[in-house]
């Protein structure tokens, strides 16, 4: 019935959809979940700085710090409980957006999806969007302006509906067409309240040696950054996005100075990707650090831990790239000193939140890191 409901609506407005945004007001929102009715009303607040959360599970969440938090992402799940509970923090809370590319050109498709998005948000008494589009758009195509028009469009109709809304574009860790992303990084920033550099993942295309190397490295990280910067988008339209997960690479060979080969899996055009990795949870590279060979090593040019270890049942040596509360201070630091508008964190359930008195302390210093 709803989707029927949208599409009359949108047969209705195709033709003024040029000249006015404002005959899209989705349906008014169903009743409130939240034990204070003025819970679902937006958030109003604008932070001079922002601390960015992606939530994947509806299970840890009360134990975030919360102090520490501006934005929460409901990554692809709904819990009316967390909207209740971060709108009494003063916290806004966003969901996922995702709209395939092969379907950008399709203005039908273009139009009900933004309508989608603004029916979420209103059914679920959502403070904004947050774009994750990481499909590959090939340079000046027609795919790649209409990507930003769409953008566009979503920011314009969720500020019309809710002048305080927060939408948000997922880019990766430089705007050199990584991964094969060649968006109009420039127009995704102007369109949106700010961008989220996802500063991880970023060995996904390794073109020098096949070895492992840190998820994040400082020096790339901040090349990345600066990259965007020199686009033109202002400091304060971009929010360094750093991982609370290492990247568990078995080692084809190991050298005596640590030098880890990893097996060749192309990605995208490159010869050697992290997929020769397994992406670990911070919680879980506590646990497996326990067995290492070496102990924690840093190495200060990625200024990033890592360590060796032993798979018990092959037996062959492992690489752990990860990060913790000392290297994200670094990035942290970075974010504050270059005035970035803020930094967030894929995700914040990575973190052990039993009551072990261990995994108490590990999880509060990454907060705390904060
Ligand atoms: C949109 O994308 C979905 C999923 O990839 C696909 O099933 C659908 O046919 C596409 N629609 C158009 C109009 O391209
Ligand atoms: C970062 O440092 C490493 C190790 O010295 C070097 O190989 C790499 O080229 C540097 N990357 C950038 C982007 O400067
Ligand atoms: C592994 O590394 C060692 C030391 O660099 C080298 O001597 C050896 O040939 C390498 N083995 C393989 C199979 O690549
Ligand atoms: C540590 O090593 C022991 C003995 O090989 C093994 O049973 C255990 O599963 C390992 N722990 C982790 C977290 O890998």
């Amino acid at each position: 019935m709803f989707r029927v409901d949208i599409a009359h609506r949108l047969i209705a407005l195709s033709s003024i959809l040029c000249c006015s945004l404002a005959v899209l007001f989705p349906d008014p929102p169903s009743t409130c979940p939240c034990a204070d009715p003025k819970l679902c009303e937006p958030i109003t607040r604008k932070p001079e700085r922002e601390v960015y959360a992606f939530s994947v599970s509806p299970k840890t969440w009360k134990h975030y710090d919360w102090s520490k938090l501006t934005t929460v992402v409901m990554f692809g799940y709904y819990d009316a409980e967390l909207m209740c509970f971060a709108h009494s923090q003063n916290v806004k809370v966003v969901f996922k957006g995702y709209i395939s590319v092969a379907n950008l050109t399709d203005s039908y498709a273009r139009n009900l999806w933004v309508v989608e998005q603004l029916q979420t948000a209103v059914d679920g008494h959502f403070d904004g969007i947050n774009i994750d589009i990481e499909d590959p758009v090939v340079d000046k195509s027609v795919e790649k302006e209409l990507l930003t028009e769409l953008v566009e469009q979503t920011s314009e109709a969720f500020h019309i509906m809710n002048k305080f809304s927060q939408v948000t574009f997922d880019v990766a860790w430089s705007p050199d067409c990584i991964d094969k992303r060649c968006y109009d990084y420039k127009g995704l920033a102007d369109a949106t309240d700010f961008l989220f550099v996802m500063s991880y993942d970023e060995q996904s295309q390794i073109y020098g040696p096949c070895v492992a190397m840190a998820n994040s490295p400082y020096n790339k990280t901040v090349t990345g950054v600066e990259k965007y910067l020199k686009l033109g988008i202002p400091a304060n339209k971009l929010v360094l996005g750093v991982p609370w997960y290492g990247y568990d690479y078995p080692c084809v060979n190991i050298t005596k100075d640590n030098l880890c080969t990893i097996k060749k899996v192309p990605f995208r055009g490159a010869p050697c990707s992290d997929a020769a990795g397994r992406q670990k949870d911070y919680r879980v590279i506590n646990e497996i650090i326990k067995n290492s060979t070496t102990g924690r090593l840093w190495n200060d040019e990625y200024k990033a831990p890592y360590f060796n270890f032993e798979d018990p049942t092959t037996k062959q040596t492992h690489q752990m790239w990860y990060d913790d509360p000392e290297s994200l201070k670094y990035r942290y630091d970075y974010a504050s000193k270059t005035g970035l508008l803020g930094v967030g964190m894929w995700e914040a359930d990575s973190l052990d939140y039993s009551d072990d008195e261990t995994a108490k302390k590990q999880t509060k210093a990454m907060w705390d890191a904060l």
